[in-house]
């Protein structure tokens, strides 16, 4: 495959515009073996085929095709560790304390990939000793409709469950079907899936307690993270936290937030 220059800069463009991934020049192999696929879905002559067909307008179907072609759906239970453990011992702790009335909380897994992260944090606060008889909802978004419907079948293959997660949460939280292990009903009821892209901000989705935004602005550039991370900010209650990933920070790039203290990977708002 010999990618145009102009193609390459085609496709960047568009998918900056549509989901912030940045793409480098660097990256021509990796947008050529992605979109291979929808080419021959769609019958279309080669990738330049696929950027023609754009290019007069395509359908939302090819470019929603060419979006989920590209994002990078890399997850697994409790990722990383570190920060289920700051939300478990100091995040849950301190809003255990301040909601004790409402005994209720909101909580946002933006970019959920195949669901493990969302059904994570269920399992982490169903189990919880401070919030024993609490009601909470998870709201687990992602770009992309197909990963979204992996993470509501809530199935998974016996790599994916040892991939970090816990044996005594495996016999309690899920069952047996063939080969999968399946999420049971009782941890789905907290979880909601939907749509979303980061990009368009966060209008209609309420506040929360605290927001997973992991992994994903790690691919976007830093004017969209700012951005990402300006509208995460609004989605805060003002003693919430926000968890990124490792290799992630707000740091050059918001002065609302500030790391917590003692909470690897978690940050608060800076007014806080
Ligand atoms: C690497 S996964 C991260 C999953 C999970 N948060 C974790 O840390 O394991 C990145 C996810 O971000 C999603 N994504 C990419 N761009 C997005 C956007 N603009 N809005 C919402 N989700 C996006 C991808 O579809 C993918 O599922």
């Amino acid at each position: 495959m010999n990618l145009h220059p102009q193609d390459f800069r085609f496709f960047a463009d568009l998918l900056k515009r549509e989901s912030g991934l940045s793409l480098t020049a660097d990256k021509t192999y990796l947008l050529e073996s992605r979109l291979q696929p929808v080419v021959n879905r769609h019958a279309l002559d080669g990738i330049a085929g696929l950027a023609h067909r754009l290019r007069g307008g395509g359908t939302a179907l090819l470019l929603r095709d060419v979006v989920e072609a590209m994002a990078t759906c890399e997850t697994s239970f409790f990722r990383d560790m570190t920060p289920f453990d700051t939300l478990r011992d100091k995040v849950i702790p301190a809003l255990a304390a301040a909601r004790g009335r409402e005994k209720y909380l909101r909580i946002w897994s933006a970019a959920c990939a195949s669901g493990q992260e969302p059904y994570s944090i269920a399992m982490l606060l169903k189990n919880h000793p401070l919030l024993q008889g609490w009601r909470f909802e998870i709201e687990a978004s992602d770009i992309s409709e197909d990963i979204l419907n992996v993470a509501r079948a809530g199935s998974y293959s016996q790599f994916e469950i040892q991939r970090g997660l816990p044996a005594a949460l495996l016999v309690r939280h899920f069952t047996k079907d063939g080969e999968r292990y399946v999420v049971k009903p009782d941890i789905k009821a907290h979880v909601r899936f939907l749509r979303r892209n980061l990009l368009a901000g966060t209008y209609g989705l309420g506040v929360f307690d605290f927001i997973f935004c992991r992994n994903v602005m790690i691919y976007f550039d830093a004017a969209d993270k700012r951005r990402v991370l300006q509208s995460l900010q609004g989605a805060l209650r003002r003693d919430g936290a926000l968890f990124l990933g490792g290799a992630e920070t707000v740091m050059g790039l918001s002065d609302h937030f500030r790391p917590m203290p003692g909470g690897a990977g978690a940050y608060i708002l800076a007014e806080a």
